[in-house]
């Protein structure tokens, strides 16, 4: 039996139709989350790198291989928008942060962010954080841990040090982080309507929490320059002088503040699997850490060559970011097939990242296809990318490397952990991946 198409692309034009699967759509999306690696290579053998499928009440093409996600990244007719495709997801939350914003106006607001992300502020960022992860470090515990629960928090904590740079009584930092913690939940809600006591309603109300949280703060740090993400994006000014308002610096500490958290906590928390599963690249690790000394300098970070390597196959691996979608906002073609308006488009970040015509023996935990006389990652400039590509490319990926190198850098120095021979970690891949069991090791101090 044929399947059936998305829509007949015009007389002559020369495009291709995209074929839809023909199974139940939500069954789809079930056996995705269950194995996506399983499911793509399905997909790719059965339907080519290019297929759609009615999921949720969407209209929804995957469009896999390096050379889509350029094709879309890098579209000169502004076919694709973030906005739409977004803010499904995550909209009534994280409205109007920078990733939900499109084109002339993105690109308006991202001169003014870029100045809280120059080599320079980063220096000042470092110089706060460094201290408190010292600090938490050596309170870190020992004996069965579970990794994700202690990185999440670790990372919380920094945030509130290193983007707010607010003396907080204990109970309103706990008021705050709660009230961020439901903001993040409430995007992957399965009612989503804001039902009292649900996931969408807190997640509303949370925000408002936030929002009257940052208004009230601003003043005072408009008044007065810290080295904190807060004041630099209350006196942030591009190249021609533009600055934030009160309204834009509210919406983009929310947002920055969400994407800073779960993607270095996923991160670390694979890092650790893996050295935890090959205990040579653990022990390697260590020895150059023990090297480079306790302390750090802004230009020490450059060279953790070892956890540099293990960072980036374990970012292979499992990008925290596993997909990128975006919405066709106006009928277009892509990699030769026909693409009607409103259409959601996504590039299976994750999938990509283990193919076979790029990477050898994907699936296997190889930091070394990274040295440069291997340089898989190079196959393609799309071929490994979990910061994304294009406009909308992560504008903490150095904000995130650095708090990632130095709290990897405390943890090798000060303890060694363990799990059990037979364990592989179990994932669950609804949202963004993270580990069912949060990911339980034997932590011992050295
Ligand atoms: C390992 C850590 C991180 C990973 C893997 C990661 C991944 C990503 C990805 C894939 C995107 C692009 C999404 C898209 O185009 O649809 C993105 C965007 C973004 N990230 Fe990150 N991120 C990380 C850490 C951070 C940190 C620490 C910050 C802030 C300090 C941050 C701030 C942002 C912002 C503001 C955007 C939106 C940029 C724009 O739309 O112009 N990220 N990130």
């Amino acid at each position: 039996m044929a399947t059936p198409i998305l829509a007949t692309p015009e007389q002559g034009s020369g495009l291709r139709p995209v074929h839809v699967t023909n199974r139940n759509g939500v069954l789809e999306v079930l056996a995705m989350r269950r194995d996506p690696f399983a499911f793509a290579d399905e997909k790719r053998l059965r339907m080519g790198k290019t297929y759609a499928m009615n999921a949720l009440g969407v209209r929804m093409v995957t469009a896999a291989g390096p050379e889509a996600a350029g094709e879309i990244l890098m579209n000169k007719d502004r076919a694709f928008a973030n906005a739409p495709a977004w803010s499904y997801l995550i909209g009534p939350f994280f409205n109007r942060g920078i990733m939900l914003l499109d084109f002339d106006e993105h690109r308006h607001h991202r001169h003014i962010l870029q100045q809280a992300f120059t080599p320079k502020i980063l220096h000042g960022y470092f110089g706060e954080m460094q201290p408190m992860i010292i600090d938490a470090m050596k309170r870190f515990p020992t004996g069965d841990v579970k990794m994700l629960s202690e990185f999440k928090q670790l990372t919380l904590d920094v945030a509130l040090e290193v983007f707010l740079g607010l003396e907080l009584p204990q109970h309103e930092a706990d008021r705050l982080n709660k009230a961020f913690i439901e903001t993040v939940r409430a995007g992957v809600a399965f009612v989503r309507k804001p039902v009292p006591g649900g996931r969408w309603w807190k997640g509303l109300r949370s925000r408002k929490i936030l929002e009257d949280f940052f208004y009230e703060h601003i003043p005072a740090k408009r008044a007065k320059q810290t080295p904190d993400l807060f004041s630099v994006l209350c006196h942030a000014e591009s190249d021609d002088g533009d600055s934030f308002t009160d309204e834009d610096v509210v919406n983009h500490m929310i947002f920055v503040l969400m994407a800073a958290h779960d993607t270095t906590t996923i991160t670390m928390t694979q890092m650790v699997y893996r050295m935890a599963k090959s205990p040579e690249w653990q022990a390697k690790a260590r020895a150059q850490s023990l090297e480079i000394g306790p302390e750090l300098t802004y230009d020490d970070l450059a060279r953790f060559e070892v956890v540099d390597l293990v960072m980036r196959e374990s970012l292979r691996m499992c990008p925290p970011v596993p997909a990128q979608p975006r919405m066709a906002i106006k009928d277009t073609e892509l990699q030769g097939y026909f693409i009607p308006k409103d259409t959601m488009v996504v590039i299976p970040q994750m999938a990509n990242h283990r193919d076979p015509e790029i990477y050898s023996h994907p699936h296997v935990f190889d930091p070394e296809r990274f040295l440069p006389e291997r340089a898989e990652d190079k196959a393609h400039r799309m071929a490994w990318m979990p910061f994304g590509g294009g406009v909308h490319k992560c504008i903490g990926l150095y904000f995130g490397q650095m708090e990632i190198k130095t709290i990897m850098h405390n943890l090798l120095r000060n303890y060694e952990w363990s799990v059990p021979a037979d364990y592989e970690m179990p994932m669950d891949y609804s949202a963004l991946p993270v580990p069912k069991d949060k990911l339980p090791v034997r932590m011992r101090r050295i």
